[in-house]
């Protein structure tokens, strides 16, 4: 395996994402987009068009997850469909290589690795099953400020004051882009397990040291907290419903658009360490805000994403179309807007795909596999059972393997 020069990936989904991924896979070396396939073949028409034009490989569109895995070109696939696709897309994979003569290098795999604890199980027992190298797409621990400002805190701040004791992430943006996200029950629940997923990963990688494995600090307790503050509101949810159709009924069945979450870890020497994560879908700023901030006994850190670029003003005479060419999911076309320089490099998308594709082609299985995938989704689901009970909830609590948050039941009342 180490041998191999290049790999051929495959994208699973077309929509968002794996455009964004298409994009940041110039900073790849190692490796060409070869494949896409989507059920909207002009969707995986449309992305592998976008690849060619990029130069990233000589993409084509396949009609089936099958054709992809049979195909000797292809090495590796990127799973990039909704939530509620997973388990099937994962199954398909696994079945086309026991049938199909077919073989993988490594599958990367895109937040969250399932909608709740017995998928995200059956997402790793599939993958042991396969033998195959596997990754937990996980973008934002890639981000080159992020990276930079925890190596600088610890080799610094750390190494002569103590470690760290506290971290704070948070992921806001005013709602996503299309209908099955906002649907607890394909999602798998609202804002919480949509966004909490980067911001638990993006405090705990703050909290642990350089180099240090994953497990070198350990949850202790969780305590969370979930609300529905704006799209559950009746001239919002008509909102809704008029944008994208009637299955998105918040009068009847809303989804939180605002989750925090307290996460108490201890590292090995037995300090106590705090992770504080907050995420919202009601949050109406310039765009998507990133901010993360790492304190510790003589020093912080703080960064956020809407200040990692730069500014533009337009008076009020500059009437122009909405769009998102300043920042994802900008919200205004007017006044003093923040612009980010290079989207795909800054959210971590780039060394992301860089690394992952570097551990396939070494033989090598990254840390941030699906097993982590798991951990992060018991997390949430501890984060749910919380936020339910109102109460702290010692980590791992009995009964998450079965546990479905009431917001993807369809039961949930706020
Ligand atoms: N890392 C990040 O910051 C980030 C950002 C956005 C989305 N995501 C994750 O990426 C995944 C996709 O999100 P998106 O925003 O691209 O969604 P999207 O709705 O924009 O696109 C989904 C794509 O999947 C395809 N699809 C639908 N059903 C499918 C199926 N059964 N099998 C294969 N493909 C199918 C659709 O045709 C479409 O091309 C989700 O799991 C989401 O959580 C991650």
């Amino acid at each position: 395996m180490a041998a191999q020069r290049r790999l051929g990936v495959g994208f699973i989904g077309s929509g968002f994402i794996a455009r964004f991924h298409i994009q940041a896979w110039q900073a790849v070396r190692d490796a060409d987009v070869l494949g896409i396939y989507s059920p909207d073949g002009e969707g995986a028409e449309s992305a592998a068009r976008l690849a060619r034009d990029l130069r990233v490989g000589e993409a084509r569109a396949y009609a089936s997850i099958a054709d992809m895995v049979r195909d000797p070109a292809i090495d590796c696939l990127w799973l990039c469909a909704p939530n509620h696709a997973r388990v099937e897309n994962m199954e398909e994979i696994v079945h086309a290589l026991k049938t199909t003569g077919g073989s993988l290098t490594g599958i990367a795999c895109e937040k969250p690795l399932a909608r709740n604890v017995a998928e995200a199980k059956r997402m790793v027992e599939l993958i042991e099953e396969s033998g195959i190298l596997h990754a937990y797409l996980e973008d934002q621990l890639f981000s080159p400020g992020l990276v930079r400002g925890h190596a600088i805190a610890w080799n610094r701040g750390a190494a002569i004051a103590g470690r760290p004791y506290l971290a704070r992430a948070a992921e806001e943006h005013s709602g996503p882009h299309t209908p099955w996200f906002w649907q607890g029950a394909m999602q798998g629940g609202g804002v919480l397990n949509d966004m909490m997923c980067h911001s638990v990963e993006v405090a705990r990688f703050l909290l642990t040291a350089p180099g240090a494995p994953r497990d070198s600090i350990r949850p202790e307790k969780v305590s969370a907290q979930i609300a529905s503050l704006k799209w559950s509101r009746p001239e919002y949810a008509d909102e809704l419903a008029r944008r994208f159709g009637p299955e998105v009924d918040y009068r009847r069945r809303p989804s939180e658009d605002f989750a925090r979450a307290t996460i108490e870890y201890r590292d090995g020497a037995g300090h106590r360490l705090i992770a504080e994560t907050t995420t919202s879908w009601s949050f109406v700023g310039a765009g998507l805000r990133l901010s993360s901030e790492l304190l510790g006994p003589e020093y912080s850190m703080q960064l956020s994403s809407l200040d990692a670029g730069g500014r533009l003003f337009f008076s009020r005479r500059v009437t122009g179309a909405e769009g998102e060419d300043l920042v994802e999911k900008q919200n205004a076309e007017q006044g003093v807007m923040p612009f980010v320089g290079n989207e795909a490099a800054e959210y971590g998308y780039e060394d992301e795909n860089r690394h992952f594709i570097r551990c396939f082609l070494d033989g090598r299985q990254p840390e941030l596999g699906f097993h982590a995938g798991l951990e992060v989704v018991e997390l949430l689901m501890t984060a749910y059972m919380s936020a339910e009970q109102e109460r702290t909830i010692p980590w791992k609590p009995e009964g998450l393997d079965q546990y479905v948050p009431p917001v993807a039941a369809g039961t949930w009342k706020p």
